[in-house]
């Protein structure tokens, strides 16, 4: 086997929850309180390989269309999250980083998630990026617009990054999709101009370590040639 590449970042499009469930004839927040456990073991793991930025695609603006039971449920489960998990990421001193219109969460787990981001903010070592109500157009749109009442006249592709959400954060290496879907369904539009895709048939639930290590090994054959 070729030697291991490590990505200096990740981003992941954590999908195939409800799939998961149904197979296992139990609805399908079952399958989104399975799917964060393993998000919290791909943090561990991804810290573990020395992995720089991690994102995670966690809900999308779309996903706010879904069923209101569903949509709240996802929004508990949050709110437990940011309140249960964040020792766990300060212990690891991981940088965290909410992107997306977390207004749409509501004011209170709005409040929570950037209080907590707050307090992550000033640790040095992996950042994990959180795409939360998170919607690439909405993100491009929104650079727009402040860049607009900045006064801007003109921008170049850096003076642009600036205004997005991911502000700081480089471009993702290699993004990977779980449970055979083969589509970006908004993410990153802007940022994965020159990414490495990897698509698994894999479900989000059961994706571990061993599945992560096969996404970067197929990553590491990849010759990225950047148009040239
Ligand atoms: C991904 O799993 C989690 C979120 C979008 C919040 P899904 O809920 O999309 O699961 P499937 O795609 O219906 O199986
Ligand atoms: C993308 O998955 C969003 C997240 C994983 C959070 P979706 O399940 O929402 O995407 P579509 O609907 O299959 O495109
Ligand atoms: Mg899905």
């Amino acid at each position: 086997m070729e030697k291991r590449t490590i990505p200096n970042h990740i981003a992941v499009i954590m999908d195939g929850n409800g799939r998961w469930a149904k197979s296992r004839l139990l609805p399908r927040t079952a399958g989104h309180l399975a799917g964060f456990d393993k998000f919290v073991d791909l943090v561990k793991s991804c810290d573990d390989l020395g992995i720089k930025y991690l994102t995670v695609y966690a809900f999308s603006t779309e996903n706010a269309s879904r069923g209101s039971d569903e949509v709240s449920a996802l929004f508990s489960l949050a709110a437990k999250a940011v309140g249960g998990y964040e020792s766990k990421l300060m212990a690891r001193n991981i940088r965290g980083v909410v992107v997306g219109d977390i207004d749409m969460a509501g004011e209170k787990l709005a409040e929570t998630i950037r209080g907590c981001e707050e307090r992550l903010a000033s640790n040095t070592g992996m950042t994990l990026c959180i795409a939360f109500c998170y919607g690439g157009r909405k993100e491009i749109i929104s650079a727009i617009n402040k860049a607009i009442k900045n006064g801007e006249a003109e921008l170049t592709e850096e003076a642009f990054s600036r205004y997005l959400y991911t502000a700081g954060i480089p471009d993702p290496d290699l993004i990977i999709r779980t449970s055979g879907e083969i589509r970006l369904s908004n993410f990153l539009l802007y940022q994965s101009a020159y990414s490495e895709l990897y698509f698994t048939d894999v479900l989000w639930p059961d994706f571990d370590k061993a599945q992560l290590e096969k996404a970067i090994d197929d990553y590491s054959g990849r010759k990225r040639r950047y148009g040239r």
